[in-house]
């Protein structure tokens, strides 16, 4: 047992990851700082997904929080990415959970969470996206304004009323970053 790896799944502060997650975390021995980065990243995610904003929206939660818990897994290949840039992990990512026995439609996140300037990347991949930018308290205009387009279209608001009450959800939930940054930073890649 690698007791960073679960003081990164237990310690306080932030939801629990998913258990069928934390499993498959285990299982590739994946590095603590990987662990408590998704947790941090699934942590938002939940914000995200059960505030106002995407109520009425139609987005399927269970395959959002899915995909924010294990879009990095991929880095347990790529561990250089864990610390400096590199794409390397996103499709090693979504063949290691296909491998474990994932869904494709669960594992394609680990795959697309880095192409969200996409033409056709839906709701739930623009959201996972989202979350992981958002924990660390990143904004990205150009996906906020997808992701207001898509929420406009399903209630029937303007897009700039779903822009702003979903910049209004955002600050707030940046707010949060400092604490997530410091409570990944504690353990080792
Ligand atoms: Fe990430």
């Amino acid at each position: 047992m690698n007791e960073a790896l679960e003081r990164a799944f237990t310690e306080p502060g932030l939801r629990p990851l998913p258990d069928v997650v934390a499993a498959l975390l285990r299982d590739v021995g994946a590095p603590p700082r990987l662990g408590a980065h998704l947790r941090a990243v699934h942590d938002v995610a939940v914000q995200i997904v059960d505030g106002p904003v995407f109520s009425n929206a139609g987005v399927d939660r269970e395959a959002v929080l899915f995909g924010a818990a294990t879009h990095d897994i991929g880095k347990v290949r790529f561990p250089g990415e864990l610390t400096g840039p590199g794409a390397q992990h996103e499709p090693a990512g979504e063949q290691l959970l296909v491998r474990l026995g994932v869904d494709e439609r669960l594992a394609r996140f680990a795959a697309l969470h880095g192409r969200w300037d996409r033409d056709r990347a839906t709701l739930d991949e623009l959201l996972v996206t989202l979350a992981d930018k958002v924990w660390k308290g990143r904004r990205e205009p150009g996906l906020e304004q997808k992701v207001a387009e898509v929420v406009a279209a399903a209630t029937g608001e303007p897009v700039w009323a779903a822009y702003m009450r979903l910049d209004d959800e955002l600050t707030r939930i940046a707010d949060g970053a400092d604490e997530r940054l410091a409570f990944q930073a504690r353990f080792p890649p």
